[in-house]
């Protein structure tokens, strides 16, 4: 009992150190969120929870997949959803790693006929485990096949399974190869950058992975202090011969030095790649250049929750979805009775930094952004953390858990306005309407 009260007390006062308000929202406090919002209206009549198929639960990641015309015009849009039911058995991010036999699954939901079905796989190996996190799929083009990209925390190591998928038949994903990588030691989330080649973040360098006692302490010690030993590399793949599973892989580090690497996307004009930083409880923005798939960082949004998977919605706003405390999903990812974590979903804005002036045509700075913004919400970000100069923040959906915990992925579709909110521990999608 002393010791671990001695262990609490170091911990608490080395987190003050590393950073008092980040280790305040994150960690220490829980905020008091209420039991749910949605800034589109009354969530009692706007939202429900898809959940008629008990096995489509504990989604990590989800994405829509784009079908075009020829002329890149889009025509339909269905959502693609990794889940993992047994999740609180096998966890290589959070622990514990008791039982990775049980396979997670890929969900394809169309919002047309509201119908969410099982995907199923064609040629996947016998025996290869299957516990999605990121996932993402290159459009698909007048009917032609997508590839998919997931990562898969197996029992062995992290990898990323390829796969593709036909419009045809959208409820059927073919395996196409493994991919493997020394590099690959955490992979999380993956953001394409063409059919071949894509980003992805690696969350910790040191895992639970590690032998015994050392994978228990390191990677909590590695989130809890924010140390910066996340990273987010490029890699792109060329099969060696034609209808070969072997691959060369071609990786390079892009960023270096991001605490809990988590969420990645790149915005439509592949210009920025955004990622969250879960300990640190932000977003970072880098100009990327696309010859080169070098990556510089432009600017960083504080969040008063750890920040998960991150999408850019058709308007170029980035959809932000986190964990507003800690220690309540760490409960729930140990299975403790009635545990619940809270949500927190936010839009971010690019802000106009200048102005032009009507006659010398110089630049003016803005006047530095209000301490009282998304004023909306029942608790506003803005009574947690500091505004950013580059980004406005506006609170979408949050609760208390009460309603609909856990979240870490949220995307909107501008086209029907909905809004989509998955839970790393929560049973079914919710989805809001406008
Ligand atoms: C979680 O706890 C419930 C009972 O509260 C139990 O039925 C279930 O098997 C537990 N799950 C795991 C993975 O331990
Ligand atoms: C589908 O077509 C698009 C556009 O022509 C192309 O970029 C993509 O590689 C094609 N996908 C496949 C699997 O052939
Ligand atoms: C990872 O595990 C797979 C089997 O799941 C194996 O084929 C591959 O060689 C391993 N990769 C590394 C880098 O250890």
């Amino acid at each position: 009992m002393k010791e671990s009260l001695v262990v609490f007390a170091v911990l608490v006062s080395v987190i003050a150190w590393r950073n008092g308000l980040v280790a305040k929202n994150l960690f220490l406090t829980k905020a008091p969120l209420p039991p749910a919002y949605y800034s589109s209206g009354d969530y009692r009549s706007k939202c429900r929870i898809i959940d008629e198929e008990p096995q489509l639960k504990y989604c990590e990641d989800a994405t829509f997949w784009d079908l075009k015309d020829s002329d890149g015009e889009l025509q339909d849009r269905l959502l693609i959803v990794s889940c993992d039911p047994n999740r609180k058995a096998w966890n290589t991010v959070m622990g514990p790693m008791r039982d990775a036999i049980p396979r997670g699954a890929l969900w394809v939901y169309d919002h047309k006929s509201d119908k969410v079905e099982h995907v199923s796989f064609e040629g996947y190996p016998a025996g290869h485990d299957f516990h999605p996190l990121g996932l993402e799929i290159w459009p698909s083009f007048a009917g032609n096949a997508s590839n998919l990209f997931v990562v898969n925390h197996g029992r062995h190591n992290t990898t990323i399974e390829q796969f593709y998928m036909s419009p045809s038949k959208p409820n059927q994903a073919t395996w196409v190869r493994t991919l493997t990588s020394k590099y690959f030691i955490s992979p999380n989330s993956v953001a394409l950058t063409s059919p071949t080649s894509f980003y992805v973040t690696n969350d910790h360098l040191m895992t639970r992975r590690l032998p015994s006692i050392l994978g228990e302490v390191l990677p909590m010690t590695e989130s809890l202090l924010g140390l910066p030993l996340g990273w987010v590399s490029h890699v792109s793949i060329t099969p060696t011969s034609s209808g070969s599973l072997s691959t060369d892989i071609h990786h390079t580090f892009s960023a270096i030095g991001i605490p809990f690497a988590n969420g990645a996307v790149l915005s439509h004009d592949g210009k920025t790649l955004a990622v969250a930083s879960s300990s640190l409880g932000e977003v970072r923005f880098y100009a990327r250049n696309s010859a080169t798939n070098a990556l510089s960082l432009t600017s960083r949004v504080p969040l008063p929750f750890a920040a998960d998977n991150i999408m850019f919605d058709d308007e170029g706003a980035l959809i932000v979805a986190g964990h507003p405390h800690f220690p309540s999903l760490i409960a729930v990812s140990k299975n403790k009775t009635d545990a619940a974590a809270p949500s927190w979903v936010t839009a971010l804005k690019p802000r106009q930094l200048y102005l032009k002036h009507p006659e010398t045509g110089a630049h003016l700075a803005l006047k530095t952004p209000s301490p009282d913004f998304d004023m909306q919400a029942p608790l506003s970000v803005s009574k947690r953390v500091p505004p950013a100069r580059s980004h406005e923040v506006e609170t979408l959906y949050q609760s208390d858990g009460s309603h609909f915990p856990n979240s870490c992925t949220s995307l909107r579709d501008s086209r029907s306005g909905v809004l989509y909110v998955f839970g790393l521990y929560t049973e079914g999608i919710l989805a809001c309407k406008p």
